[in-house]
């Protein structure tokens, strides 16, 4: 990374949170995204309101149930730039751990105020938001659950596709997700939106990989 190019990659870190961590945090931010499978669950119905407002459906009046949350956050290379432009395909469960698709069989209700699935762009220097229902947990079979997680596919022309799932701090079922802990402690932190002074609100960098031409 150039001085200049890792002086305002640091200065964005500092902008968006992390006090008093900067050194460790930029180290960390270097490092890519780890991946993660895609799951079963990846929307296959087709939907016209794919914003990033996903607590609202267009044409409706209601809203999604369960707590709202907004996640933030920028898209940066392995090297410390930003990236605009890149395509942020995200899915997850609803509050009560529905997924809406068709080969999601549990017995939780489909809550039709949720949008359940966005495709978004990131902006100016790589910036991202998103409004959403806290995922709920669901089952995989009677002896496991999947803690809460959102999953994202981000891809830009140029850079490697990642598939990856982003989870949340301190849930007490993080620790028992089959796939959450066979990730090192530091992939985890990767992983892991953090938390903001404001309620209800987290932060969640993402780092690609840039292909070498
Ligand atoms: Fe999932």
């Amino acid at each position: 990374m150039s001085h200049n190019s890792r002086r305002h990659f640091i200065k964005n870190l500092a902008a968006g949170t992390l006090a008093g961590a900067f050194a460790s945090a930029a180290q960390a931010q270097t490092m890519l995204t780890p991946r993660e499978m895609e799951g079963p669950y990846y929307p296959i119905t087709p939907q016209k309101d794919q914003d990033a407002d996903l607590t609202r459906v267009a044409g409706k009046s209601g809203v999604a149930q369960g707590t709202h949350i907004e996640i933030a956050g920028q898209v940066f290379d392995h090297e410390g730039n930003t990236v605009e432009g890149v395509t942020l395909d995200l899915w997850q469960a609803n509050a009560f751990g529905k997924y809406h698709h068709p080969h999601d069989t549990c017995e939780a209700p489909i809550d039709e105020h949720f949008q359940a699935w966005a495709i978004i762009q990131s902006g100016e220097q790589g910036r991202f938001r998103f409004k959403t229902v806290f995922p709920g947990a669901y089952p995989l079979n009677a002896n496991s659950q999947r803690t809460p997680h959102i999953h994202l596919k981000v891809s830009k022309l140029g850079y490697d596709t990642l598939l990856t799932q982003l989870y949340f701090p301190d849930h007490p079922l993080n620790h028992k997700d089959g796939l959450f802990k066979r990730k090192s402690a530091q992939e985890q932190a990767l992983m892991t939106v953090k938390r903001t002074k404001r309620e209800n609100h987290y932060l969640f960098n993402l780092v690609i990989q840039k292909i070498p031409l």
